[in-house]
């Protein structure tokens, strides 16, 4: 994507071609700023503190987070310690532990001396790797943005919940890669963006993505969304996902689930976008996954600029309230209409994709 202009992923490697630039999304929409991590410590930190979110941005980051470790010391331990810290950092996206995995066999098949060459090698792999599956994914999910803009006069109506823009990838996104193409195809289109409390990644991250890109939007609150359906303002949803379970059942932000229910009381579609990465084939449903809780601040304080053009945070709930902050939910596979994938759209099932991924028939049956 670019900002001002300027041709920039999410996540890149610096000039000096070990230490890595972030777009720190803690800043955003109110400013662009770009952090750079040069140790483990700065990976795992950007990653806990949502300076990066968004499953394929956490796996990418990762990635490179090892190669910062291997930088200072490429020995077995050290790599495995590394990894061990990346994998403590947030709990549910599956990409952190598969671009771990894949990194740490991969270092580890080489001797000492050739490890950092290998890892960063690897790391740009996975984050070029995350680009052409998000084209893709665009590619298979603008048909059915074509079908929904045939069968309406004015724009299609599309809702998405949190952030699965490029921000939450290395870039193009995935819930909204079908909706960049299609606006760029010249599709009339309007995307109702869920402001996704407590976080705010569709009010600030979203929202500030299709403004730069010029998708005409609207931000609501996440508890607009039924009404709309029922109201016939909503043509289909898109959102994201964390982790797709072997079934179909997918985990995404907190208030996912709830859309999905809504959408199913009013006959209007449910797509969910993903990358082949967020499939957890050892998941067989949804019941075990393990959920993140973060801390009740995000939910009893809220950020924002002040008029002045402060940044200033403020209590929203009774200091001696309790808050419960679970940052996600899981859709059963029964209400979701189909899976948008990099090799194409299948029936969220186990037959849906194994047809789509057949080399992992082996893995489930096993
Ligand atoms: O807590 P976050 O902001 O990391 O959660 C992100 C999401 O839930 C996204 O929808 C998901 O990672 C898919 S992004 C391509």
């Amino acid at each position: 994507m670019k900002v001002d202009g300027v041709p920039r992923r999410s996540i890149q490697l610096a000039a000096d071609g070990e230490t890595v630039e972030i777009v720190d999304q803690t800043l955003l929409p109110h400013r662009f700023g770009i952090a750079t991590l040069a140790t483990l410590e700065d990976a795992a930190a950007a990653i806990r503190d949502m300076r990066v979110r968004g499953a394929p941005l956490i796996g990418a980051t990762a990635a490179y987070g090892l190669c910062l470790a291997i930088r200072r010391d490429a020995s077995r331990g050290s790599v495995e310690a590394a990894c061990s810290e990346l994998l403590a950092t947030r709990p549910t996206a599956v990409n952190l532990r598969w671009a771990l995995d894949d990194m740490k066999a991969r270092v580890l098949a080489v001797d000492e001396a050739r490890r950092a060459d290998a890892a960063y090698a690897r790391a740009a792999e996975i984050c070029d790797q995350d680009v052409a599956i998000n084209r893709a994914i665009g590619e298979n999910g603008v048909a059915l943005l074509r079908e929904a803009a045939a069968r309406r006069a004015g724009p299609v109506n599309v809702l998405t919940h949190c952030n699965a823009g490029w921000l939450a990838t290395v870039d193009g996104g995935t819930a909204l890669a079908p909706i960049y193409r299609a606006h760029d195809a010249g599709i009339d289109l309007h995307v109702w963006v869920d402001e996704t409390r407590p976080r705010n990644q569709g009010a600030g991250l979203t929202a500030w993505e299709l403004a730069a890109h010029g998708v005409p939007h609207t931000v609501i609150v996440d508890n607009a969304g039924g009404h709309l359906m029922q109201d016939g303002r909503v043509d289909l949803c898109i959102t994201g996902t964390d982790r797709t379970c072997a079934n179909g059942d997918v985990c995404n932000k907190i208030g996912t689930y709830l859309k999905a229910l809504a959408a199913s009381d009013n006959g209007v579609p449910f797509y969910v976008a993903l990358p082949g990465p967020t499939v957890d084939w050892t998941a067989d449903s949804g019941a075990d996954l393990p959920i993140e809780e973060r801390a009740g601040a995000e939910v009893s304080t809220v950020t924002g600029e002040t008029e002045a053009g402060e940044i200033r945070t403020v209590r929203l709930t009774p200091a001696a309230s309790p808050v419960f902050n679970p940052g996600f939910d899981v859709t059963p596979a029964r209400l979701v209409t189909a899976l948008i994938t990099e090799r194409g759209v299948a029936e969220a099932s186990a037959q849906g994709l194994l047809a789509l991924y057949p080399e992992r028939r082996r893995a489930a049956a096993g």
